[in-house]
């Protein structure tokens, strides 16, 4: 069984790539410190796959315990690169915070990597590297942008550093995955996103506000050159953005690339509005948001949505969900934790 080690792996998007990777047949071992989740989640994951994955619990940019992990978990075939801060806002109060954790860690996984041989890379990126930008749909050769936040640059540091260390050491296969806007939660409504404190990103807040957490969603401008005067994201389903990780490690594993640094943008290719994102959501679950629009919130982009062609052309992947299942899921999801798992 080939075993894969998760970084991140009890967060968002890692624990659902870790369900389809044991789905899969891979063995998996998830390192996560637990600053953005909980190790709860892992009882999540092992209800829907039937299996608990293996956990460490420790900081990656602790060189001594990744080089202790490492002598304990030497046949581990591919790394999967979630773990990072990822608060646009909190970044631009602590930027140093930002740079030394997620520049540190990835730094220390590619040193480890390098010192046991370990080849192969997903790393994940962000279309945040696009800024706004100039054409739409964004290809993976729209010129990249210093982005707006400490956050944002972090991951256009990371996808450099990663480069740069590929052209020092032959053999290592690495694949930079852009995310568009991840939405919803596995359709079992067992593990899903839980952002710590008031949501930033817009789903979250929704699901809150729907469910009475929070009392009204802002919706922030409606003066945007768009059709409806809100912003335009490309917003994809989690599960259909975990299996592009399985897609990508078997590439890695399985064929012999072309290039040893690749880079990909996940996204479904259709822009979406605030006022879509809303009115689709009550349409699908028949509950009411309450929301009023304030000013334009600073830093943020006027619309974007990916050309996911490359991806679909290269690893055979293509966003499968609709945007209403996407919401279903978060909304099923937002129910179970308000009922089994808040007040535990
Ligand atoms: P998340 O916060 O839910 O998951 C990240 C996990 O990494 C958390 O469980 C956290 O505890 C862990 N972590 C952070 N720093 C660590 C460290 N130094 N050592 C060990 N563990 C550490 O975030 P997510 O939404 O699942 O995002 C996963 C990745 O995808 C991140 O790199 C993020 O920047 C990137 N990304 C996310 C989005 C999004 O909208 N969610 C979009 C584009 C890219
Ligand atoms: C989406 C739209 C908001 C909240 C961020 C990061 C980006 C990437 C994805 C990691 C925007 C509007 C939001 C609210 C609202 N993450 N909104 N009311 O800004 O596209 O991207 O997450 O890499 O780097 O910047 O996502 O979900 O915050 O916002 O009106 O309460 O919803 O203005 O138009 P965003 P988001």
């Amino acid at each position: 069984m080939k075993k894969i080690l998760v970084t991140g792996g009890t967060g968002y998007i890692g624990s659902h790539t870790v369900v389809e990777l044991i789905d899969q047949g891979y063995e998996v071992v998830i390192v996560d410190n637990l600053s953005n989740s909980e190790e709860r989640v892992l009882d999540g994951i092992e209800k829907i796959t039937g299996i608990r994955p293996a956990f460490e619990c420790f900081d990656l940019c602790n060189e001594a315990a990744l080089e202790n992990f490492f002598k304990k978990h030497a046949d581990i075939r591919a790394i999967i690169h979630f773990a990072a801060y990822k608060s646009v806002g909190e970044s631009v109060r602590e930027p140093l915070k930002y740079y030394r954790n997620n520049l540190v860690s990835l730094m220390n996984l590619l040193k480890a990597m390098e010192k046991h041989n370990i080849r192969n890379m997903v790393f994940s990126s962000s279309c945040t590297v696009y800024g706004e930008p100039d054409e739409l749909p964004v290809t993976e050769s729209s010129p990249v942008k210093k982005p707006e936040s400490p956050y944002g640059n972090t991951k256009r540091i990371s996808e450099e550093i990663i480069e740069d260390f590929i052209k020092a050491v032959p053999e290592f296969h690495s694949i930079a995955l852009r995310y568009f806007n991840p939405i919803g939660a596995h359709p079992s409504g067992l593990i899903g996103e839980h952002p710590i404190g008031e949501p930033e990103n817009l789903v979250p807040y929704v699901t809150q506000t729907a469910i009475g957490v929070r009392q009204q969603l802002r919706v922030y401008g409606n003066d945007y050159n768009t059709p409806d005067g809100s912003a335009i994201r490309d917003y994809l389903h989690v599960v259909d953005l975990a299996k592009a990780h399985i897609v990508a490690i078997e590439r890695m594993i399985n064929v012999r690339q072309k290039k040893p640094y690749e880079v990909f943008n996940l996204g479904t290719g259709k822009g979406v509005s605030v006022f879509e994102i809303i009115n689709t959501f009550e349409k699908v679950t028949g509950v009411n948001v309450n929301y009023v629009v304030t000013d334009r919130r600073p830093g943020d982009i006027e619309k974007i949505w990916a050309d996911p062609a490359y991806a679909n052309q290269e690893l055979g992947w293509k966003a499968q969900s609709t945007l209403g299942e996407a919401l279903l899921s978060a909304w099923k999801w937002e129910q179970y934790y308000r009922t089994h798992l808040e007040k535990d």
